[in-house]
């Protein structure tokens, strides 16, 4: 909405105070209003597969995450869930989305991986760019994170990062550059890391030299939640908003020293001021004066259901199928008895973090294949591995026993106190489990919380329990302490995304007999997590001694050698990928189960299927062993549908990966450099493998060194690619005409995949890199000409020394495939002068 308000006008009228007022927010999620001058303020909420609310409790839409979507390489998919993402905020009072995350895969242990879409800019920008769109077309702001080079999440706050300008133009800048170029999100988030010695939130030369400058974009820059490192630095370098408010840096008093000190001039205050209120006005919040205190609604929507559904499925990649064991088409299976292994019950649909949603509902694999193949097969089930980071939190999900809170009714009760207040400030019953973290809630902020109920164990034995807080905590069963933690957790990162290490202790439970659980945690005082200060949040975890000490493995063995097919569902939960902390092994967890498990279950039964739940490459040392792989990612809370549409061939498989699957992780590119070395406490890495990330990398080596490389997916139809013509359009474009051919029983999608690079090898560069994509379904012999434009500058390489993009004279490859390791149509253009590109 183009908004008729007078900029100049309202800050003219604005006092310096109040200007300063408005570069930090107001609360955690608001930014400041000025009534009085008729500033409005605007209300942001997470993230790139959901819109969680002020305090994800709020039921929302959960979407495939942005790795799932890259697979579909399907920008039209983009742009469609974009749209339906800025409804959604909406319906959480919001008008302004923090998404999409850009960060490359830069190594499969990255924490964040799964909220980002690839190890390819070219793939990550452009389908970031179509999200956008997408979200902007309805008035909402997206805001393009985390700028930049925000790929691991060990020491997320200071990790001090060292790469080449060229690394940084070519890949870890492209993917920003080509989105932000092309779609101009109205906001970019910077990251918490450090780049080449500054901080990103301080680093004049990213924002203000890269961004606004080079790149021509006019922007809000706001700052990741609590990553604001200074106050004139921060002003001066291009940072707009601090959040979350109120100012921790940017206080009145702190930033009017600074002025007056001469680090920070008015003018600049202006400038910062200037874009606030510029956000204010795109979002039409001028003449909607109240984005704020709208009420967070929960609406389901079919049509988003369909959505998540129809992408989910999109995005599955199948990986292998040997003797065409998928689909497992109802006839094929009708009358058989099929085990359903592992994650099967469970819904594994998104990471863990701000891109973690409660979603509406979630399907699992279990229920949908029931659904989708009704009565007609035998499913029987094992949980077949001890796979939990933590134990299950007590409540709805954790079918241990039942909670009644202090209402009478069922759920916990949460009480807050004020220090030395014997009775609570407020009171919340219904609770649906014993775990609370606090980031959207200013109420609770420095009160001490209580987590009651009365639990009634369905087992007789002695339990586990395991609990944590941010602040001193204790835990109680019927009165008597049980567990004690003294001061502030250790891992504050680890605590806040719910995935700290907690240490597990037993205790004697009768069956059907009452206990009164009591967790009491306090604040949390001069912790290191800044973010955290004052606030108090706790977790408590529990598992029955059957279910904590039971032989899952030699149950599955048996389970599998009684089936006629065995699926294993393999993965990671969202403590285990999640923001806050990197993947603790390249392994599934926990300690090889997983991987046992499946060569359990392989060598029991011959036609074993695995479906994995990642957003990242996982080790497959029992790939050999089994007959066909889906990796499924995270795909949002249809994931049992989306799987069971493709295990039975409802959807025939048209996902391709966006990322190499390595087979070591010692062969990864960035192996030795991740996430660091400390020197004096501090933790560095240097990006020693420069331009070289996933399949740049892997083409180099003369070995085999994937399991499955970059582009790879089957389908259950076969394509073939033929009358390759590449010709020149303009100075600036080439136009790749290709044909494809559907030559196999289905109607499917695949993926063609255009690379080029320079004939000429050398030790510099790329072999050859994505220029364009297209998605293409074809009826079964169908065949058609399919027609992709190419930017000269997608040839080019980033020239540091003289600034500028650089396509150097000679003959370049244009190669075409299914996969960058699969190229069947090559054809060579000749470029005779160098082009120059300047910035
Ligand atoms: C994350 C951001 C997120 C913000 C607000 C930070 O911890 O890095 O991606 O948007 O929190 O939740």
């Amino acid at each position: 909405m183009a908004s008729k308000v007078d900029i100049d006008a309202v800050l003219q009228s604005l006092t310096l105070q109040e200007k300063i007022t408005l570069l930090a927010g107001a609360n955690f999620w608001e930014t400041v209003a000025i009534p009085a001058k008729g500033v409005p303020s605007v209300k942001a909420t997470d993230g790139p597969n959901g819109t969680r609310g002020s305090d994800g409790n709020t039921h929302a839409a959960c979407f495939p995450a942005a790795s799932s979507i890259a697979a579909t390489f399907d920008t039209d998919l983009a742009r469609r869930i974009g749209t339906s993402l800025a409804q959604e905020a909406r319906t959480k009072g919001a008008s302004w989305l923090l998404a999409p995350t850009v960060c490359i895969h830069r190594h499969p242990l990255g924490g964040r991986n799964f909220e980002s879409y690839s190890e390819d800019p070219f793939l990550t920008g452009t389908l970031a760019s179509h999200m956008i769109q997408g979200v902007q077309s309805q008035g909402v702001a997206a805001t393009i994170k985390h700028f930049v080079a925000n790929e691991q999440e060990t020491d997320r706050m200071t990790i001090d990062e060292t790469i080449s300008e060229r690394a940084l133009r070519e890949i870890y800048l492209r993917a920003f550059e080509i989105a932000i170029k092309e779609a101009k999100p109205w906001a970019v988030m910077t990251g918490y890391n450090i780049v080449n010695g500054v901080h990103c939130d301080s680093n004049e030369w990213l924002l203000t030299k890269v961004l606004r400058s080079d790149w021509g974009w006019n922007g809000l820059v706001v700052s990741d939640w609590g990553g604001t490192n200074s106050v004139a630095g921060s002003l001066n370098a291009g940072l707009d908003l601090e959040m979350p408010g109120p100012a921790g840096l940017r206080t009145v008093s702190k930033v009017l020293a600074a002025i007056k000190g001469g680090e920070v001039s008015e003018e600049t205050i202006n400038e910062r001021a200037r874009t606030v209120l510029e956000l204010n006005a795109k979002l039409g919040a001028f003449e909607r004066q109240s984005a704020s205190s709208t009420a967070e609604r929960a609406i389901d929507l079919p049509e988003h259901r369909a959505l998540i559904r129809e992408a989910g499925a999109k995005g599955m990649v199948l990986l292998k199928n040997e003797k065409q064991i998928l689909p497992l088409s109802k006839d094929k299976v009708r009358g058989k008895r099929i085990a359903l292994i592992g994650f099967a019950r469970d819904a594994l649909a998104h990471g863990g973090g701000s891109a973690s949603v409660n979603a509406h509902y979630k399907i699992t694999p279990w229920d949908a294949l029931h659904t989708a193949l009704g009565k007609s097969v035998d499913f029987v089930y094992a949980k077949g591995a001890h796979r939990e980071r933590l134990l299950p939190s007590i409540g709805k999900d954790n079918k241990c026993g039942t909670i009644v809170g202090l209402d009478g009714q069922p759920g916990f009760t949460r009480l807050w106190y004020d220090p030395n207040e014997p009775t609570p400030v407020f009171t919340v019953h219904g609770c649906e489990n014993s775990t609370y973290m606090p980031l959207g809630s200013q109420e609770s902020l420095h009160k001490i919380l209580e987590i009651v109920g009365d639990f009634v164990p369905v087992e007789s034995g002695s339990h586990y329990l395991a609990c944590s807080g941010l602040g001193a905590t204790q835990l109680f069963v019927d009165d008597q302490p049980v567990y004690q933690q003294e001061g502030n957790c250790s891992d504050p990162m680890g605590a806040l995304f719910q995935a700290a290490s907690e240490e597990e202790v037993q205790y004697d439970f009768t069956a059907n007999k009452t206990y009164r659980i009591r967790i009491r945690t306090e604040p949390a005082a001069n912790i290191s997590l800044h973010i955290l200060e004052g606030r108090s949040g706790v977790r408590l975890g529990f598992a029955l001694e059957s279910d904590h000490d039971a032989d899952l493995l030699g149950e599955a063995s048996r389970v599998a050698a009684n089936a006629d097919v065995a699926i294993v569902f393999t993965g990671h939960d969202s403590q285990w990928e999640t923001e806050g902390l990197d993947q603790a092994s390249f392994h599934l967890p926990r300690n090889g189960s997983q991987d046992a498990l499946v060569a359990a279950v392989a060598s029991a039964n011959p036609n074993t299927v695995v479906v994995n739940s990642t957003g990242v490459a996982v080790a497959m040392p029992w790939l050999g062993q089994v007959a066909a792989i889906v990796q499924a990612w995270f795909p949002g809370q249809e994931c049992g549908n989306a799987i069971a549409d493709v295990l039975t061939g409802a959807v025939n498989p048209e996902g391709h990966l966006p990322v190499s699957f390595p087979k070591s992780i010692e062969d990864a590119p960035a192996h030795g450099n991740f996430p660091g070395n400390y020197v004096d406490g501090q933790l560095k890495v240097h990006y020693a493998e420069g331009v070289f990330v996933g399949y740049r990398h892997y083409d180099r080596l003369t070995r085999d060194k994937v399991n499955f490389p970059f582009g790879h997916g089957l389908s259950y139809t076969s394509f073939q690619l033929s009358d390759l013509q590449v010709s020149k359009q303009s100075d600036n474009t080439y136009t790749i005409k290709v044909s494809l051919s559907n030559t196999g029983g289905l109607v499917g999608g695949t993926v063609i995949q255009a690379y080029a690079g320079n004939s000429m090898r050398s030790h510099e560069n790329p072999i050859k890199s994505l220029v364009a994509y297209r998605k293409v379904r074809l009826q079964p012999g169908e065949k058609q000409t399919v027609e992709l434009p190419v930017s000269t500058r997608d040839l080019s390489y980033f020239d540091t020394e003289g600034q500028r993009w650089v396509v150097q004279h000679g003959t370049y490859q244009f190669s075409l495939g299914f996969s960058s390791a699969d190229i069947s149509q090559v054809a060579s253009v000749e470029i005779e002068k160098q082009i120059v590109y300047t910035l």
